[in-house]
């Protein structure tokens, strides 16, 4: 049994904390309470109030206003650069790596990280004024392999949405579990253009991925999604009569775009497809590439496994998607060619390599990264 002195004790120290609880909640209300600020856009052309305190990509997703953002606001995409003439406050570190001298002497700024709070002066590109927000219904979700998924959207009726193939689009979550808050991630669009009223993405589930693992583990058939978009500039440029598309894992997505559109297009540009995944259970399309590759003289299509299974068939390329690149294009007019890359940093930054060694001047090489 406890003395009363004990249970005074007790008593008295839960009293303190929840004192304390009670004074750091105040605080932290009061510190965060920056009150209603104006946000002036393009030199007073938009102008509209908010309440302060959220980052400034937020503030202006709610205002309808969508910035690119490929990491969710992580500070690890670079993408949600903005012009910040007044109001963003010092420049933080995670920002440093992002900006050039000349940017931030233009004060370019990472509207992730810039929190609202006092007034504000911007400059947004006009063009992303057209990026919209749907809320689409998913029509199909499908495996597509063991970790990769394709989820098929159907945009309200009457809406459309018109990207370039190769570009890609937010994907908000609802909360779940865990997670109280929406996020968003960026995918790109594996579907075509001509499909106005339809996106397809290829997500692959990333281990404890808040978006990902809310795709493959929550989201249904019939569910309604929130995407905006399109973003990106990563699309055909059609100045070269070769492209080499590589890709590996999901960043088929974009590459599946972009080689689609150019076939319904005639684009007589030759493609040669490089597809990098581990091994047998990591591929899909598999039958799509096959088929435009007997229909179409100017389509090529190179699987290359990493680790074959040796318990099943295989008869493609082992190893990377470096040396087969290299092989097939040692010869080649390198000022001839443009690139075309999906994949993360590192395949992005090997192949890369290997096309610059082919002579592939780099501002011909486009890449996605994820
Ligand atoms: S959203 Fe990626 S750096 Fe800001």
């Amino acid at each position: 049994m406890f003395s009363m002195q004990t249970l005074q004790t007790v008593f008295s120290i839960t009293g303190i904390s929840v004192i304390l609880t009670l004074i750091i909640s105040l605080a932290e209300k009061k510190l965060n309470d920056y009150g209603i600020v104006k946000i002036s856009i393009n030199e007073g052309s938009r102008e509209f109030e908010v309440e302060g305190g959220q980052t400034l990509l937020g503030t202006l997703a709610e205002n309808k206003i969508f910035i690119p953002s490929a990491c969710g606001g992580k500070a690890t995409c670079g993408l949600c650069k903005l012009q910040i003439h007044s109001g963003a406050g010092p420049l933080l570190p995670t920002e440093e790596p992002y900006l050039t001298p000349q940017e931030r002497e233009n004060d370019f700024r990472l509207a992730c990280q810039v929190k609202v709070k006092g007034d504000m002066v911007l400059e947004i590109p006009e063009e992303l004024f057209n990026i919209k927000e749907f809320i689409a219904s998913v029509e199909v979700l499908d495996d597509l392999t063991h970790d990769i998924k394709l989820v098929r959207l159907k945009l309200p009726e009457g809406e459309e949405v018109k990207f370039k193939a190769g570009q890609f689009m937010q994907f908000y979550t609802k909360p779940y579990g865990k997670i109280k808050e929406k996020v968003f991630r960026a995918y790109s669009i594996s579907s075509v253009p001509s499909e106005q009223d339809h996106l397809e993405f290829c997500i692959r589930q990333v281990p404890d991925g808040v978006c990902t693992t809310y795709v493959h583990t929550v989201l249904e058939e019939g569910d309604d999604v929130a995407v905006s978009g399109p973003y990106g500039d990563f699309y055909y440029r059609g100045d070269t009569p070769t492209m080499i598309l590589a890709g590996a894992g999901s960043g088929l997505a974009p590459l599946r775009s972009l080689i689609l559109d150019n076939i319904e297009k005639g684009v007589t540009a030759d493609m040669y497809l490089y597809f990098g995944a581990q091994s047998q259970r990591d591929l899909y399309y598999m039958d799509l590439f096959q088929e435009l590759e007997e229909k179409y003289d100017n389509f090529h299509f190179i699987p290359c496994l990493s680790q074959p299974d040796p318990n099943e068939p295989w008869d493609g390329e082992v190893g990377r998607v470096n040396p087969p690149i290299q092989r097939d294009f040692k010869d080649a007019d390198g000022s001839q060619i443009e690139g075309y890359l999906c994949g993360s940093p590192a395949f992005l930054a090997s192949v890369r390599q290997t096309m610059v060694d082919l002579g592939i001047p780099s501002s011909q090489i486009y890449y996605d990264e994820f």
